[in-house]
């Protein structure tokens, strides 16, 4: 492994150890090295099993059938979503309607994005957890001990619509993206809902979906010329409700289950969606938040477009009263999104540790 270095986004008071200059995970890669800067070597990465979809097959639900106006097929659908919930925290959504022409032109957006320049992206690397346009290497160099290898570029993109204005075009895509999106979550909320035995609009209307939270990450995984030995990310669940998830045809995703990491292999054109902390704090418990990784590969570039869809960022979340009872009792503190997401993203991403603190012990 080679010295200690500098990535871009270090913003720590410390003083670099072996510091000559800030770079990117990208240009880190481009740099032709043929071993990992200690900084990146994780412990435990080998410690589990990973199994292939084929071994542990993860659910997959229809989005059509969810919407559909076939009551018993909607009925079944909202079965198989609350089970998909309760028993693995991530899912594969077909049929979800997201033209896929669209999903391409966001994807080629991303990638014109870090194709630009160093110079141009510097534009964009924000200091602060709460700027709403953020580029920048690995989680939290701040505080982490051990960095991801990745780049990603973090946007909150509603109920106010931030965007970087290169590439070309890029901005307006995302603009209808994250607007269909936002349609195919306060479906799929509604069948979480129905699953859990609330009234359909209950999540919405109680987590005023009207003004949600959604943040955009577009991460970039370069080639690594030790992937056995780093992490692309972190194990770690995320922290607004359901996360929708695809990536450029290179397949990097792993969840955990049952004590092992699973492959996620999804069918061209399937979305990944993952339960995420505040679901798990809505439903007292019932639905798990998803624990997963990404892992990296020495001769390819793997890209993933991550969207987090929460409540707005004002309300407070707690276990839905519904849910509460005398064997039940609240599991969790009640917190504003603003609150969690805050305790998510400045501390390092280490499984659940941001759900840990707000925990209430039985
Ligand atoms: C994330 C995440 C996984 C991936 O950004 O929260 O889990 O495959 N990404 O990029
Ligand atoms: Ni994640």
């Amino acid at each position: 492994m080679a010295a200690t270095i500098t990535i871009a986004s270090d913003f720590s008071e410390q003083p670099p150890v072996h510091s000559t200059k800030a770079v990117t995970i990208k240009s880190l890669s481009e740099s032709g090295l043929n071993s990992i800067p200690s900084s990146f070597a994780s412990k435990n990465l080998h410690d589990l099993s990973v199994l292939d979809s084929s071994e542990d097959a993860i659910p997959i639900i229809d989005f059509s059938l969810l919407s559909s106006g076939n009551p018993k097929q909607r009925c079944k659908a909202i079965q198989d979503l609350g089970q998909a919930c309760e028993e693995w925290g991530c899912f594969l959504l077909i049929n979800h309607g997201m033209p896929e022409s669209l999903i391409n032109s966001m994807m080629e957006g991303v990638k014109g994005f870090f194709d630009l320049s160093d110079e141009e992206k510097k534009e964009f690397q924000g200091k602060h957890i709460f700027d709403p346009i953020r580029y920048g290497s690995s989680f939290n160099t701040a505080v982490e001990q051990v960095h991801c290898w990745r780049d990603f570029l973090k946007v909150f993109v509603h109920p106010d619509f931030h965007f970087p204005h290169k590439p070309a075009g890029f901005s307006d895509a995302a603009f209808e993206y994250f607007k269909r999106i936002r349609e195919v979550i306060r479906e799929l909320l509604k069948g979480v809902s129905e699953s859990l035995g609330l009234e359909p609009n209950y999540i919405s209307k109680a987590m005023n979906m009207e003004s949600s939270f959604q943040v955009f990450v577009a991460n970039l995984y370069p080639p690594c010329p030790e992937p056995e030995l780093a992490v692309g990310i972190h194990p770690h669940s995320d922290h607004g409700f359901l996360t929708i998830l695809s990536e450029n045809g290179i397949n990097g995703l792993q969840t955990l289950h049952n004590g092992n990491w699973v492959k996620l292999k999804a069918p061209p054109n399937a979305l990944m969606v993952n339960t995420a902390d505040l679901l798990e704090i809505v439903s007292n418990g019932k639905y798990k938040s998803n624990v997963h990784r990404a892992v990296l590969y020495s001769n390819a570039t793997r890209i993933s477009m991550v969207t987090a869809n929460g409540p707005s960022f004002d309300q407070l979340v707690g276990p839905a009263p519904e849910l509460v009872n005398e064997t039940h009792p609240p599991a969790y503190t009640s917190l504003t999104y603003r609150q969690f997401y805050e305790l998510h993203q400045s501390n390092s991403l280490d499984k659940k540790s941001a759900l840990d603190r707000v925990h209430i012990p039985t």
